[in-house]
């Protein structure tokens, strides 16, 4: 990541989505009016209007956007400039056929929806990198223009591609990577099954196959995937910073994301930006949001990013689309800033009439300027503008949570011991127990250096290479705390058992490998006893041979009935926990409990359901309260709460559903 400047420093930015050319003239001046009224001071623009600004191949009309960039640099209202190559015209595919995405069934993606053409498609990339250098050279020193927002979400819908022209460059990236095509063999394991590989042209993508494909051929496709769509967002970079000077970013999707290794797109990016979602059927989904902000935060290393795309209500693409109820828009925006977010945009600002997205909520809503949604939209408006000191300030925490892409993709491949343990539910789980412990938490790569912290929690580590085992090794030796959960370290970079057996990088740190895994069948259940309690287990156990490690947790029932479940070993200055079963949100508590007791960690005493969260800036620092209950909370600060501007001298109550955002001294106040 460049040191490209934040694009609107000494405010939170605020705004969304504004996709005028949906309408008619004359209601862009009352747009940019709402506005205002609104607070808005960001707008993202032209994210969709690649066939509005070349209507033929090479054949550009600037001139509705000209006119809307003015209108909104004379109103005070920043832009955020997109290039519209998530959605090609229909001219492209007209002229350029091959260029459309093939899918691993052999489906040809036709046009009439959005989503990108195939990322390995000459084509595709020459006019793409075509309309955003011409962009950039038009509208780079147009004053409103703050930020460049490159394409959208990459990844989705598609990201996959097996036309073939993607497979003849997959070959290429496999050359590239592999050198010769022994390397090739040996780290695909292709003796296996007899798939070995005796020419170049014959190696495959992983599309549809009889049986289950090779894994560590499908992990290194995830891998070229990843790459060649950052490839295609680097080529519109450098074609914007050929001619203009504002800093570029394209959105992420955090959590929810599949193709993007994040760690690595963070680093091609001036200023990360995230999209976030509620996922209607999660009762809890703000846990989820704050996970998500969190990884968000953590891939920007800690350095504001920006909210690019929340919802002011329900979405309309989930089965049943929950409309937000009155205040929980602003427990979202709140907690998004609390964790790091220096911007608060959404998708979109007037509800489209037509098209897919004609049920999705706006900021200004088809019921129009009466409504509550829009009322709330004013007021959040108001209340960011009152927060416009904490831009700049900084997150800081003490526990980092491992996340890594890769363990991801390897961990989902198919035949695992049990489909019911999952990356991200565990991911989630142990997020969880901490949010609710009130542990605010970075998350890390496994290769980072961990010594800032005083606990590190692996809630899912399954692909663990040799030189993250020792980075963890390490890290414990020199006096960390290491908490890892079942079904971790077991292959390397290849998807290959690691030499020495299961969980073999971290027999030193943990004081035991795994012998045997022991699924359980659905509805099974076991429990463990640790500490004179009795938790409730599921889905997964494991037969553990230790090295040193102490029982702390023993199986009562199932599979491995008496057998050791948890434990904790000492190597060198630190500590190294295992958990070699599912524990749920409830049954993590008494284990997280002593672990932060080996960390010197003290959890937060806030009420629950009440989330707090720190910011911390050069002269000050800021506690946000987002009260989730449907009672009054009750908290004991000294301050001024900013959103009334009176002081706090001691007692703060946060109302029901509602937020509160305190300056405190810096190092003091609670
Ligand atoms: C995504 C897209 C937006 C819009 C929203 C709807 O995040 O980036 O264009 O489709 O979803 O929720």
């Amino acid at each position: 990541m460049s040191n490209h400047l934040w694009p609107y420093p000494g405010a939170i930015a605020y705004g969304g989505d504004y996709n005028p050319e949906q309408w008619p003239r004359e209601v862009w001046d009352e747009d940019v009016a709402l506005m205002r009224e609104a607070g808005v001071n960001l707008v993202n623009v032209g994210v969709f209007s690649w066939a509005m600004l070349e209507p033929e191949e090479g054949v550009f009309d600037f001139g509705w956007l000209d006119e809307l960039l003015d209108l909104l640099h004379a109103n005070g209202i920043a832009v955020d400039l997109g290039t519209p190559t998530a959605s090609p015209p229909a001219w492209f595919f007209a002229a350029y056929p091959d260029a459309r995405v093939i899918d691993g069934d052999g489906v040809v993606m036709g046009f009439g929806s959005r989503g990108m053409a195939s990322h390995a498609s000459p084509e595709y990339r020459r006019a793409a990198t075509r309309i955003a250098g011409e962009l950039a050279r038009r509208y780079g020193t147009h004053p409103a223009v703050v930020l460049w927002h490159v394409h959208n979400e990459y990844g989705v819908p598609v990201g996959e591609d097996f036309s073939p022209r993607a497979v003849e460059a997959w070959r290429g990236w496999l050359q590239d990577r592999y050198g010769s095509l022994d390397a090739l063999n040996a780290a695909w394991g292709t003796a296996f099954w007899g798939q070995r590989f005796a020419r170049w042209e014959h190696v495959i993508a992983p599309a549809r196959t009889p049986s289950t494909v090779n894994p560590a051929m499908k992990l290194d496709w995830a891998r070229f995937t990843d790459d060649q769509l950052r490839a295609c967002y680097r080529a519109e970079r450098d074609a914007i910073r050929a001619h203009a000077p504002q800093p570029v970013t394209t959105n992420f999707m955090a959590h929810q994301s599949w193709n993007t290794d994040l760690w690595k797109w963070a680093e091609e990016v001036d200023v990360v930006s995230d999209d976030h979602y509620l996922w209607s059927p999660d009762p809890d989904a703000h846990v989820a949001l704050a996970l998500s902000a969190d990884l968000t935060r953590s891939v920007a290393r800690g350095r504001p990013w920006i909210l690019m795309e929340h919802s002011t209500s329900a979405v309309n693409w989930q089965g049943r689309n929950i409309a937000k109820r009155p205040g929980e828009m602003h427990r979202n925006a709140l907690t998004h800033v609390g964790r790091g977010a220096d911007a608060v945009m959404f998708f979109q600002w007037r509800a489209s009439r037509s098209g897919a997205e004609k049920f999705h909520s706006a900021m200004l809503p088809h019921a129009g300027t009466t409504s509550r949604v829009f009322r709330e939209v004013v007021a959040l408006g108001s209340r960011l503008g009152d927060l416009a000191e904490l831009q700049g300030s900084r997150v800081e925490t003490q526990v980092a949570v491992l996340y890594d892409w890769e363990s991801l993709w390897a961990q989902d491949l198919e035949w695992r011991p049990s489909d019911a343990l999952q990356f991200r539910e565990r991911m989630r789980a142990y997020y969880e127990r901490l949010w609710r412990d009130g542990v605010q938490v970075d998350f890390a790569h496994p290769g980072d250096d961990l010594s800032a912290y005083r606990l590190v929690v692996a809630p899912a580590s399954y692909l663990l290479t040799a030189g993250q085992g020792e980075n963890l090794t390490r890290y414990v030796a020199a006096g960390g705390t290491l908490l890892v959960s079942c079904f971790a370290a077991v292959v390397d970079e290849h998807d290959a058992v690691h030499a020495g057996g299961f969980g073999a990088p971290l027999r030193e740190s943990l004081g035991l490998t795994v012998e045997e895994f022991l699924p359980m069948r659905e509805g099974e259940t076991c429990a463990v006893e640790l500490d004179g309690e009795t938790l409730p287990a599921d889905v997964w156990a494991e037969h553990l041979a230790l090295e040193g490690a102490q029982v702390r947790g023993t199986y009562r029932g199932g599979p491995a009935d008496g057998a050791p479940a948890v434990t904790r070993h000492q190597h060198g200055e630190g500590t190294g926990w295992y958990v070699s079963t599912r524990l749920d949100v409830a049954a993590l508590a008494p284990v997280l409990a002593a672990v932060y007791d080996d960390a010197g960690l003290a959890p937060s005493s806030s009420p629950e359901g009440v989330e707090l969260m720190a910011r911390h800036g050069r002269d000050a620092d800021y506690l946000l309260a987002v009260n989730h209950r449907e009672d009054p909370a009750h908290l004991t600060v000294h301050g001024t709460e900013l959103l009334t501007g009176e002081p706090v001298a001691g007692d703060l109550t946060v109302p029901a559903g509602e937020v509160a955002v305190v300056r405190t001294e810096r190092g003091g106040g609670r």
